[in-house]
């Protein structure tokens, strides 16, 4: 048994892995190539665009790097505003002060966990710049909405997909209607390389002066080595990204065990499950369930079933505290008022959804919820 082995727990949400993918980081390491210029990473990008239909895309070494190089893409700097979600999580956020920008919180739909027109157009001012939608926990929010926002003010609009890799919205899939969208292969996402992301976009040209941005804006003058701009080191390297080319092709399985996963549960508990919120202005969607979501009828107990929960080496959470009640945003928010994003996080819990929990493992985790809550 190694010191790293699996303790007796049904954790919230482990990475599903293989002898595939064990082969893969095997031959990665034969090949010699380990840095971000190894032919791997190119294959990672081309394979994820072609099977997810993105016309553009570059790897970075997490999801919040992802979102932090399509803030710098989009000029976003001191001065200028971005109204971001109060529900989500912190790494949605935390970009926009990287580049010295203010995140300004936007109150969230009940239905879609995410922003919508109605809570965002009230906050733009002459300082937006943009917006940052995330899709929490694999539900689509109105995106549609606010693509159609974006555009009538001029703002860029980015896509917080971190979560939601294999969502479907108005049949295509969620990353796709902003300028960018941003992926995370974090080891508790549904495709994992370990730490991991990918920025997607629509121009092809943007994309490729971002991907030489992510390796120091690195160019070659007269046989030296120059640098056209300050760059970055946030591009994805080659043990990830062989980690990444079979998950990819192992992805309709990883979905379909996360829906699965989530059909048991919403049978289960029956209307209390979160299952597909209806459609947004007749926009329908399919979620991807990354984090199968739960309301609870008695919130007050919230804290004491997690922790009845937790004796059981059941791993549930909270969901995500609203930003602006966070010791690191609450100084910058003026206001405390996010209603909707409040009571989310006071009447939901998330549940174990790994690729990897069992049927026995699945039906434990309903039993003791039901016994407690
Ligand atoms: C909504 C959201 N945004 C951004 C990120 C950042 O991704 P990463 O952890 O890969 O940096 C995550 C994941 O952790 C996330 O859940």
């Amino acid at each position: 048994m190694s010191l790293y082995s699996p303790i007796d727990r049904i954790p919230l949400s482990e990475p599903w892995l293989t002898d595939a993918e064990q082969q893969a980081v095997a031959n990665t390491i034969a090949s010699g190539w380990l840095s971000t210029a190894a032919p791997m990473v190119d294959d990672f990008e081309q394979a994820f665009a072609t099977q997810f239909g993105f016309p553009a895309t570059v790897s970075t070494h997490c999801g919040t790097a992802a979102l932090w190089m399509a803030l710098v893409a989009s000029g976003i700097q001191a001065s200028d505003e971005v109204i971001v979600p109060a529900l989500s999580f912190v790494a949605t956020v935390n970009p926009v002060c990287y580049v010295g920008a203010t995140p300004v919180f936007a109150d969230v739909d009940f239905e879609t966990f995410g922003l919508s027109p109605a809570t965002v157009e009230p906050l733009i001012t002459p300082k937006t710049k943009a917006i940052i939608a995330t899709h929490l926990y694999g539900f689509g929010c109105d995106i549609v909405g606010l693509r159609a926002l974006a555009d009538a003010y001029h703002l860029t609009l980015i896509e917080d997909a971190a979560e939601a890799l294999g969502t479907i919205i108005e049949g295509k899939p969620a990353g796709s209607f902003g300028q960018f969208g941003a992926f995370s292969f974090n080891g508790n996402k549904t495709l994992t390389t370990g730490s991991g992301g990918m920025l997607v976009g629509q121009n092809s040209d943007e994309i490729a002066r971002i991907k030489r941005l992510t390796t120091q804006a690195k160019i070659f003058t007269h046989g030296e080595l120059d640098h056209f701009a300050v760059g970055y080191n946030t591009r994805l390297s080659a043990i990830p990204a062989s980690l990444g080319l079979v998950q990819l092709q192992r992805f309709p399985d990883l979905l379909q065990r996360r829906i699965a996963i989530a059909n048991r549960y919403a049978q289960a508990f029956d209307g209390w499950f979160r299952g597909c919120p209806p459609p947004q202005n007749g926009i329908t969607q399919e979620p991807s369930y990354w984090l199968s979501t739960l309301r609870l009828p008695n919130p007050e107990k919230r804290l004491a079933l997690l922790a009845q929960l937790g004796e059981l080496g059941i791993e549930a959470r909270p969901i995500f505290k609203p930003l602006p009640f966070t010791q690191a945003y609450q100084p910058m928010v003026g206001q405390l008022h996010f209603p909707v994003a409040e009571k989310l996080w006071q009447e939901h819990i998330n549940l174990p959804s790994s690729g990897t929990l069992s049927q026995a493992q699945q039906e434990k985790v309903i039993e003791a919820v039901k016994r407690y809550w």
